[in-house]
């Protein structure tokens, strides 16, 4: 079996996601115990514990879970569709802890206005960053005020130095992986999430670019979390992983005898509420309880991961070259049976 460095795996002929790939733990490790590796990460000038940030969906992040994961040291961007951004303005006092926020491409300059002065991150919640209407946004927004901004998505490197240029600080990476994401279906673009992570990575390297990369849709477990890290993500964005969680948006429902939670994309029917172009489902998320369990999990995964891999910090995971492309077999072996 070949074990992959980083760049080779960049070149694959096919386009691969997290189930098609694995880490290889290649080397004696250093570390003794699990408690000893760091997943302290610095993202957008803000210290992180754990390299997590929600997605800004309307079922996965408004104010109570933006200010959990602060205290959990993780970053929470704030939804544009319910009313949690209109009563972050009403009240000065809720501001604490919260760090992001997102905007459409129409907010009005009095809003920004009002969320730069507070010093937050911006994100343009767009689903395509190489649009014009997206750049010259971004441009804008960078030329008026002293603000950190992300956008997205992107699923290819190709035009990352343009992103730059119009001054984002990070990119949201993936189009089509997301679990509620209908866009590859209707529409037949997108790439698998590792390919286009390692794309990206090396487009940033080429041109020795300054933009924070985010693994965007397809995370499902803590291990998918350690190899977006270790092919080169700074931190990853979490829909479905953080859904139905008791900080979510929305009511807990009793059906079946188990209690649930909604789920939905932002661009599905239940946030459009009209009939436009669809791309994207909703459905019902058992419910998980405290977000801390969560970020525990993934915590902990990381850590044992590093372990593994022989890493005493994520910067050393993601320079770590090990890996395995794996035959659809030992993919399935990989899984706990019944
Ligand atoms: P998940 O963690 O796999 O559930 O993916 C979450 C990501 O899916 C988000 O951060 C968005 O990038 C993406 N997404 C959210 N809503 C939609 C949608 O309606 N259509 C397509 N992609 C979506």
């Amino acid at each position: 079996m070949k074990v992959y460095t980083k760049e080779e795996m960049s070149i694959n002929e096919l386009s691969l996601t997290y189930d098609d790939i694995s880490l290889i733990p290649t080397e004696v490790s250093r570390i003794r115990s699990r408690m000893e590796p760091s997943t302290e990460t610095k993202f957008l000038g803000n210290k992180l514990k754990v390299p997590v940030v929600s997605s800004p969906m309307d079922t996965v992040t408004g104010l109570a879970m933006a200010k959990e994961l602060n205290r959990l040291g993780c970053m929470g961007v704030l939804n544009r569709f319910d009313s949690s951004l209109k009563e972050l303005l009403e009240t000065d006092g809720k501001l604490d802890g919260i760090t992001a926020v997102s905007i459409s491409l129409h907010s009005d300059e009095e809003l920004i206005e009002r969320l730069a002065a507070k010093n937050l991150v911006l994100c343009i919640d767009t689903a395509n960053a190489n649009n014009e209407a997206v750049l010259d946004k971004c441009e804008e927004i960078k030329k008026n005020y002293d603000v950190k901004v992300m956008i997205g998505n992107i699923a290819h490197g190709s035009t990352l130095k343009q992103l730059v240029d119009a001054g984002a600080d990070a990119v949201r990476i993936g189009i089509g992986g997301g679990s509620v994401c209908t866009t590859s279906v209707q529409t037949g673009i997108g790439i698998g999430q590792v390919s286009s992570l390692l794309n990206v990575y090396y487009a940033r390297e080429k041109d020795n670019l300054k933009i924070e990369l985010i693994a965007d849709g397809g995370i499902k477990s803590p291990g998918d979390v350690a190899k977006a890290i270790a092919v080169g993500a700074d931190i990853v964005m979490l829909g479905r992983m953080l859904a139905g969680t008791k900080e979510t948006p929305g009511e807990v429902i009793k059906y079946n005898d188990q209690l649930w939670k909604k789920y939905r994309g932002s661009a599905s029917f239940g946030v459009k509420m009209k009939n436009e172009f669809i791309e994207g489902e909703e459905t019902m998320i058992p419910y998980k309880g405290n977000v801390a369990n969560v970020i525990n999990a993934i915590s902990d995964g990381l850590r044992s991961a590093m372990s593994y891999m022989n890493c005493f910090t994520l910067e050393e995971l993601r320079t770590k070259d090990a890996f395995a492309i794996l035959s659809n077999s030992s993919y399935l072996e990989r899984l706990p049976k019944k």
